[in-house]
């Protein structure tokens, strides 16, 4: 059975900053404030679609694995705040990549999706039925939000991050220092000749995804909606639809989802915290993480922590963080990786991830964003207005 392996990563955040002090000037809030209860400094406002920004990271993760879009089988886009419900986001991607030879869809668990899709990714590849897959976490938040409502316009930015997975036969790869490396120019790792995989006994060394654990809890749905914008909505309605959330309920559910399912899939890959190099959680609330980590007994220097730069972009967080950490020297050869989201749905996803021996990429993509000089402030005036607040 062929393991899943991240063979390439990239990431794409729009130019426009929006700070804290920007904030102050449209809502009733304070950079103490948000810092202090939310760890953010400041976050992204994308001039472009959710699909665009999603095509260059996907170029980036793409050249990082030293692949062509058309090498790509299936694409798995998580948003939920697409360009459009139909086409789905996943095939605008594939268009804008050519990426012939891919199946696309798009999967929506919210702040959970990108683990949702990296699970779903990965199993395709076990059992055979796709060889390469791009999973793709990207949102335009700052479209469902109401910039004049403090409660929340303070801790969504836009952003998109990707992964490719491949298929890593058993026999594919070498050990470091081998001077045989395999087909990828990756080896797979110290202990590339031990049996395991998907529940391998303690100790065993082989690259990939280890355990995960999905969840779902739709009776908490209303704690954390945007409504009106399916089915049910009035094409009548005058009322902008707009994200609504019971904070400090989800704050709890939080701590405790990501947690407990952080420790579940720990035990479940044969490990113990001692095992675990990095933890990267969604980045919701610093507060948040610095929860989890103190209920899990990591260790803060044990978890990577990028909120300040871009608040909570939903999906694309984890994929963002994953290919800053890359970018950091945060992720050795062989490093133990626990990724815990939870988000709309409710919604919740943990998993362990061990790294192979390669973590640069193979090559660099020269993608980019269509340019603008446009300001976040610039960017949210038509939010603004239809909010009924001009700038
Ligand atoms: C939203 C959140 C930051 C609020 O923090 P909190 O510490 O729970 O703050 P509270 O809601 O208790 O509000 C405290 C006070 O600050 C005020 N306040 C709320 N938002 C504010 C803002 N942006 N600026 C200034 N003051 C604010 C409240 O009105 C309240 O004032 P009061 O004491 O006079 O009534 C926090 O609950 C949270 O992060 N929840 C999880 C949200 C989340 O992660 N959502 C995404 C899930 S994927």
């Amino acid at each position: 059975m062929p393991n899943a392996m991240i063979t390439g990563w990239g990431k794409c955040v729009p130019p426009a900053v929006l700070t804290n002090s920007d904030l102050e000037t449209v809502t009733d809030t304070s950079d103490d404030w948000i810092t202090t209860r939310t760890g953010i400094k400041e976050r992204r406002i994308s001039h472009v679609e959710v699909s665009d920004l999603s095509a260059v990271a996907a170029r980036r993760a793409l050249a990082a694995a030293g692949l062509e879009p058309t090498d790509i089988d299936l694409i798995i886009m998580a948003t939920c705040s697409p360009d459009r419900l139909i086409p789905s986001a996943g095939t605008m991607v594939q268009a804008k990549i050519g990426a012939t030879n891919a199946a696309a869809m798009d999967l929506n668990a919210a702040c959970s999706g990108f683990l949702f899709g990296l699970a779903t990714a990965d199993q395709m590849i076990r059992t055979g039925s796709m060889r390469r897959v791009l999973v793709i976490g990207a949102e335009k938040l700052s479209y469902w939000l109401d910039f004049t409502n403090r409660a929340t316009s303070v801790l969504f930015g836009d952003g998109a991050g990707a992964v490719v997975l491949e298929a890593v036969e058993e026999d594919v790869g070498a050990p470091p220092g081998s001077g045989e490396p395999g087909r990828l120019g990756m080896g797979l790792g110290p202990h590339a000749r031990e049996e395991g995989g998907v529940g391998a006994p303690p100790g065993s060394g082989k690259p990939g995804l280890l355990a995960f654990e999905l969840g779902s809890d739709g009776t908490a749905g209303n704690l954390l909606c945007v409504p009106g914008t399916g089915t049910e909505g009035n094409p009548l309605e005058t009322v902008a639809p707009s994200i609504l959330m019971e904070g400090q309920d989800v704050f709890r559910r939080a701590v405790v989802a990501m947690g407990d399912s952080s420790a579940r899939v720990i035990e479940k890959a044969g490990l113990t915290l001692e095992d675990v190099d990095l933890l990267i959680p969604h980045q919701a609330n610093v507060r948040i993480i610095d929860a989890t980590a103190r209920r899990l007994a990591l260790d803060p220097a044990q978890v990577y922590v990028n909120i300040a730069s871009y608040g909570n972009t939903s999906a694309a967080t984890i994929p963002i963080a994953l290919t800053e950490a890359l970018e950091e020297g945060r992720i050795q050869p062989g490093s133990t990786i626990v990724f815990a989201a939870f988000g709309g749905g409710f919604t919740w996803a943990a998993a362990v991830y061990r790294w192979g021996s390669r973590t640069t990429p193979l090559g660099v993509s020269d993608a980019e964003l269509p340019p603008s000089d446009a300001t976040a402030l610039e960017l949210l005036r038509p939010n603004l207005e239809l909010h009924g607040r001009g700038v």
